[in-house]
């Protein structure tokens, strides 16, 4: 279609912040009722409809699972009404424990490209490496050491080491990388949950936060990587396997090369866009606020193509939601 990209430009960017809103406020309604699962259910039924409202021929290429274990937004399912083919990578409730028990940093997150542009990722885990834009092409590298990957980076910096801050999953098999950072006098920003937001603060300078490090959902990690084409910055990775299932899943997926390290364009190519929605109050975004019938949300948009970055403040009536029994 000649004007595929003009369309993607103009509409689908902000029409995908539609999407993120309504799985946002959708699980908005599930905060603090320590329900993960009915939490995510609330976002995905919700996501699924605002799809479904799109012109676009899209085809969900990391979703919820394989299609045998879920139901709604499984990997190969089609979504829209029918228009320009688009890849789609989502994740309806980033940090459902999260959610369930009213802590910071909850989000609904979305990702379209032209077909065949996102990696295709199996739900298995990823080893990641990220940091903000600005410097120079391999400051980060996956497989250096930690306290080297530091040293690069407060270098490129013009700062000690001391001055980096590491984000990192608040998990036992980090120690090692919290050690390490510790070793050379960096801070070590620790998060129970969300590594789409803890890769993204790598860019808001007012997170204070340099460097991503760690390991987490492969889902998450296109996702991050997608956002991280929109404003710059670096990322590398690898998928981990833990057994024989996740390795037929990722040949399933059509990936060969399981030992393969993947920069920021192999995870996501072409023009890309990006959008997410707060769920809870985070240092991304503000979280769904309810006021009686109103519902605030704060959402971002943004898109590869030109690197423009769209906050959207929406005031609506609840009544334009689906919120089901939510
Ligand atoms: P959920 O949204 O499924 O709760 O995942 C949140 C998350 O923290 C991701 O951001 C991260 O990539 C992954 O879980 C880490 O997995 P694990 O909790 O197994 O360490």
């Amino acid at each position: 279609m000649a004007d595929e990209s003009a369309y993607l430009d103009r509409i689908l960017t902000i029409e995908l912040g539609r999407c993120t809103e309504a799985a946002a406020v959708a699980a908005s309604t599930m905060i603090g009722r320590g329900d993960k699962e009915g939490a995510d259910q609330a976002a995905v039924t919700a996501l699924r409809a605002a799809f479904n409202k799109l012109d676009i021929d899209g085809t969900i290429v990391i979703g919820e699972g394989e299609r045998d274990e879920a139901p709604m937004l499984y990997i190969g399912e089609k979504v829209g009404r029918g228009g320009p083919k688009i890849d789609i990578a989502l994740d309806p409730l980033e940090g459902t424990t999260l959610t369930a028990k009213a802590m910071q940093n909850a989000l609904a997150v979305v990702a379209m490209a032209t077909g065949g542009s996102l990696l295709h990722s199996p739900d298995v885990y990823m080893d990641k490496i990220a940091c903000g834009p600005g410097y120079p092409d391999g400051v980060i590298d996956l497989d250096a050491p930690v306290r080297e990957n530091i040293e690069n980076l407060a270098k490129a910096k013009g700062v000690k080491p001391s001055e980096i801050t590491l984000c990192v999953l608040d998990r036992e098999r980090h120690q090692s990388i919290i050690d390490s950072a510790r070793s050379v006098d960096a801070r070590v920003f620790l998060i129970p949950d969300g590594d789409v937001a803890g890769v993204f603060h790598t860019t808001e300078a007012h997170t204070g936060i340099d460097m991503y490090v760690g390991q987490g959902g492969a889902p998450e990690g296109v996702l991050a990587a997608a956002a991280l084409r929109c404003v710059g910055g670096q990322m590398q990775s690898r998928l981990v396997f833990r057994n024989d299932d996740e390795r037929a899943r990722a040949e399933r997926s059509g990936i060969t090369d399981l030992s393969r390290k993947y920069d920021l364009h192999d995870m996501a190519s072409g023009d890309v866009m990006f959008a997410a929605t707060g769920v809870t109050p985070g240092s991304m975004l503000r979280g769904v606020q309810w006021q009686g019938d109103v519902v605030k949300t704060q959402t971002v948009v943004m898109r590869s193509k030109t690197g423009t970055v769209r906050y959207i403040d929406a005031v609506s009536n609840a009544s334009s939601y689906d919120l089901g029994d939510g």
